[in-house]
């Protein structure tokens, strides 16, 4: 049966089967295309779009931006301070009067299940731009650009390394076992990804022929993997306190030229953004300095290497949320 995502929000990749994540990349290829012709569409002229922040962005911002402009629609931006979201109106409230002005809201924030309210209470497509446990534009993103250079999904082994418990590892997992890939979590114990999440992930890579792996051996991790993949040690919203205990149980799973050098010939290397690969943020130089190191999940060496594909990989942001806009949008 065709492919028809009309109204649909976009919440986790949970929600989504291997055939529709596929005709979404499908959709970002051809509008990535598209766009190097320099042919844009006016097929959504009229509509609008909220875009909601509760924690700050770059890409995730830009990308919804540019991606409705390059639609036709327009985008109103309300920043982590500048509304009344769960201050004084609730997301049920919240819900239902952006429904009754915009024809798709983008929420960024906390908890899961707020993004989940937000869409019950809204009878326009609601789409996920981060939450603390999914990041599913993102995951797209990274299989569009895995896939543009290994040219398919299936049978690839990605490697995660670091915090596998949290929006990255989750969603990661989650994409894996839907495209019928290997999946690694390279880390200490505490941080693999949550139980519950895993039996869910190996149920769905039982019919895919994906497969999950979890290691706290770095080598064996990076052996022959095809994708090295790491975030940041401590996520949005996270106290300045956690950095010492994340620096002491993460180190070992650095992504460096070892790893590289054990991974797969043709391996690369991949990050969602914005990364501590050397001292030149505010963040980076006051933990650096702190604890006396001069990168932290990945080296500067890897990062600017020729495997690295973060910049391709930043730019796939904007052309996969494009069609994830374009094909659920009424
Ligand atoms: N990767 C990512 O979501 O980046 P931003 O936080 O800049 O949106
Ligand atoms: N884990 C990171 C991802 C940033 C895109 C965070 O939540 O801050």
């Amino acid at each position: 049966m065709a492919v028809n995502l009309k109204g649909r929000d976009f919440l986790k990749l949970l929600d989504y089967t291997p055939e529709e994540m596929t005709y979404l990349l499908d959709l970002a290829a051809a509008l990535k295309e598209k766009k190097r012709r320099g042919e844009l569409t006016e097929e959504f002229k009229g509509r609008n779009i909220a875009l909601i922040f509760e924690k700050t962005s770059t890409r995730t911002r830009c990308s919804f931006e540019v991606a409705a402009h390059d639609l036709g629609i327009a985008t109103t931006y309300l920043d982590p301070s500048g509304s009344q979201i769960g201050k004084k109106e609730s997301i049920a409230d919240t819900a239902r009067v952006l429904a009754g002005i915009y024809d798709g809201i983008e929420y960024r924030g906390y908890w899961q299940e707020i993004v989940e309210e937000l869409a019950e209470y809204s009878k326009v497509p609601v789409w996920n731009g981060l939450t603390n446990e999914f990041h599913p534009t993102q995951i797209l993103a990274d299989l569009l650009t895995i896939r543009e250079e290994f040219g398919e999904l299936a049978g690839l082994k990605l490697t995660y390394f670091g915090d596998a418990r949290y929006n990255m590892g989750n969603s990661l997992m989650v994409g894996c076992a839907k495209m019928g890939m290997h999946f690694t979590a390279c880390t200490t114990p505490a941080y693999f990804p949550d139980k519950a999440l895993i039996a869910e992930c190996e149920k769905i890579a039982a019919e895919t022929g994906a497969t999950l792996t979890f290691t706290d051996d770095a080598m064996k991790g990076s052996k022959d993997a095809d994708v090295l993949y790491t975030d940041v040690w401590v996520s949005m919203g996270e106290p300045d306190e956690v950095w010492e205990e994340r620096i002491r149980e993460l180190t070992p799973y650095r992504v460096t030229k070892a790893l590289m050098d054990n991974a797969a010939e043709k391996a690369i290397f991949m990050h969602c953004l914005p990364a501590f690969h050397d001292l030149k943020t505010t963040i980076g130089k006051e933990v650096g300095e702190k604890f006396g190191l001069a990168e932290m999940e990945v080296t500067n060496e890897v990062f600017e290497s020729g495997r690295s594909r973060v910049f391709e990989e930043a730019e796939n942001r904007m052309h996969t949320i494009k069609a994830v806009i374009a094909a659920t949008i009424l």
